[in-house]
């Protein structure tokens, strides 16, 4: 199958792109390379560096002509869509609503949309968080995420459009950003790497959804043939409290050096985690990679990175 991959450059994208080749497909790459990396394209995959609001994105959707665009180039990050609100929408929500303006214009049979499971919905009323549950935002970022998942359903709806949505959780593994502000299982690896402090914001009792990356783009591999007009939550359905998380990389690191403790995260949701039963009844996915076994993972990988530097 033709599948064309934005962002997938990036830190999930290079993950799904490495799957679609695995599993004998044809892809091609669009990432303007803003936070993604050339390295981390796989070699079997096309890399075209253009942003999907050039003019020679067209271009390669007209040439390539993909069965399948999976989604993923966004501005990926909830502080740069506070500090830049515009940026934010024009990238998130805007870069959208043109995948699918081209998705229609060259016959493209389906959209994978990655949306995020730990922002549209805001302050959880209930946990596990369904998919039914409210949408309500508290960032600009968590805002344009979703007005994306309106663009790709207006394109099902009015033009016949194939579509999964995914709402993720936290995703974490190699190729995530150490440097990054958020991902804290990157940003701590690479400290407890170097031998340097972390910083624990609060208490670090605040419990999130944590789910390995290859679990990620595992869903998205079933999402290619299942699940047309399915939004779904992709994450563990429990939640891991930063201590849990700090423990946990501490022995896979071998790290001795005490952590800080900062201030807590001003407007940071304490408790959050996904209900994830939609997944498993229409696409059989459910994570297959332990939390711990995850971090090993990360570790081994970001210590080979480090070498190789
Ligand atoms: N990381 C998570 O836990 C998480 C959670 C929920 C949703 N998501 C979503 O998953 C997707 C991937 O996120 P990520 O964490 O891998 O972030 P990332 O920043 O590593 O990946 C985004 C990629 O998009 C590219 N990009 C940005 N703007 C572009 C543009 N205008 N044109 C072309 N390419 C552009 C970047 O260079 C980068 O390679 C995003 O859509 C993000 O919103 C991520």
């Amino acid at each position: 199958m033709r599948i064309l991959v934005t962002g997938g450059a990036g830190f999930i994208g290079s993950h799904i792109v490495d799957a679609f080749v695995e599993a004998g497909h044809d892809v091609a790459v669009v990432d303007n390379l803003s936070t993604g990396r050339r390295s981390n394209v796989n070699r079997e995959a096309r890399l075209y560096e253009v942003d999907i609001h050039a003019r020679e994105f067209e271009r390669i959707v007209a040439d390539f002509r993909p069965e399948v665009i999976s989604h993923h180039a966004a501005q990926a990050s909830v502080k740069v869509g506070q500090a830049d609100p515009v940026h934010d929408l024009e990238v998130n929500g805007g870069g959208t609503a043109r995948v699918c303006a081209l998705a229609i214009q060259y016959g493209v049979r389906k959209i994978v949309y990655a949306s995020s499971g730990g922002t549209v919905y805001g302050e959880p009323q209930t946990l596990p968080v369904p998919e039914g549950h409210p949408i309500a935002p508290r960032s600009n970022y968590g805002a344009s995420k979703y007005v994306g998942e309106l663009y790709v359903e207006l394109a099902a709806r009015t033009a016949g459009i194939e579509f999964t949505t995914f709402r993720y959780g936290n995703a974490f593994g190699p190729r995530q950003d150490p440097h990054g502000e958020a991902g804290v299982v990157a940003i701590f690896t690479g400290l407890m790497l170097a031998g340097q402090p972390c910083t624990i914001d609060g208490d670090g009792e605040q419990r999130k959804d944590y789910l390995y990356v290859a679990d990620v783009a595992r869903a998205n591999l079933l999402a290619l043939e299942a699940g047309n007009g399915l939004v779904a939550n992709i994450g563990t359905g429990v939640g891991t409290t930063v201590n849990e998380i700090y423990r946990v990389l501490s022995e896979a690191t071998g790290n001795t050096v005490p952590p800080r403790h900062g201030p807590p995260r001003p407007g940071d949701v304490r408790n959050f985690w996904l209900d994830c039963t939609r997944a498993r009844e229409v696409l059989g996915w459910q994570p297959e990679v332990s939390f711990e076994e995850g971090i090993r993972r990360t570790v081994e990988a970001f210590r080979a990175a480090a070498g190789a530097r």
